[in-house]
């Protein structure tokens, strides 16, 4: 199964990912992360992406599709795959579709921009293993400490309130109108987000399901 996973900033993607990779036994492809990765070792692609993701702006295109095309292109996506905060242009679904791929599903998770401000405030995240926590929904069993590998959690630079501010700016004016571009593909499934982490999943699993 080829999903996309659209929603803003925040919406919960990378959550909702993690138990459908599980479920559905395919891997997470988020942009967000490799970005963050080549970021932190320093590569080529980290130094060109470093200004836009502090700025809570888009990274070009051409540098995000050439991302996913490798990507694509591994042996663990032959049998499906979960794509993660890609395409957040439409420049980026045509040139998706320019790669034949055939996408089953795009499941928008769709959060008020108020609560998603709020959400991005309690937001901790590992800098050793990438693994994300909320202060309040989704609480480390150690406080302040990555249940998976022991590390010190930290907040993401572009959690800043103002930086989320243009983030959810830059979603609506770029990443929002793929979602007609979905619909009108009969592809579109809108699962409203919720206030509980298993609610928001079990929607989700249900809306692959439909
Ligand atoms: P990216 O890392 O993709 O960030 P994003 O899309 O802004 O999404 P987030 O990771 O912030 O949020 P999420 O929806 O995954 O929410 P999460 O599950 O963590 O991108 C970062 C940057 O990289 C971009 O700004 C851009 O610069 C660049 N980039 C990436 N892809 C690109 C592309 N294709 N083109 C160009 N540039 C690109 O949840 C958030 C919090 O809420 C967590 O703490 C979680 O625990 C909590 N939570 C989740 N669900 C619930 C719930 N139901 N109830 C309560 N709390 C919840």
């Amino acid at each position: 199964m080829k999903i996309i996973l659209l929603g803003a900033p925040g919406a919960g993607k990378g959550t909702q990912a993690e138990v459908i990779s599980r479920v559905k036994n395919i891997p997470t492809i988020s942009t967000g992360n490799i970005i963050r990765e080549a970021l932190k070792s320093g590569t080529e692609l980290g130094l060109k992406a470093k200004e836009y993701m502090e700025a809570g702006k888009l990274v070009p295109d051409e540098l995000v599709i050439g991302i996913i095309r490798e990507r694509l292109a591994q042996q663990d996506c032959q049998n499906g795959f979960i794509l993660d905060g890609f395409p957040r242009t439409i420049p980026q679904a045509e040139a998706l579709e320019r790669m034949g791929v055939e996408i089953d599903k795009v499941i928008e998770i769709y959060v008020d921009d108020e609560v998603i401000t709020r959400r991005m405030s309690g937001r901790r995240v590992c800098p050793g293993c990438g693994a994300s926590y909320h202060l309040e929904y989704k609480a480390p069993k150690k406080e302040g400490v990555c249940d998976n590998c022991g590390d010190t959690l930290v907040q993401r630079q572009d959690d800043q309130p103002e930086t989320v501010r243009e983030r959810l700016k830059v979603y609506h004016e770029q990443t929002a109108p793929l979602k007609s571009y979905y619909a009108a593909k009969g592809k579109l499934f809108v699962v409203e987000g919720q206030e509980e982490v298993a609610d928001t999943t079990r929607l989700t699993l249900e809306a692959l399901e439909a």
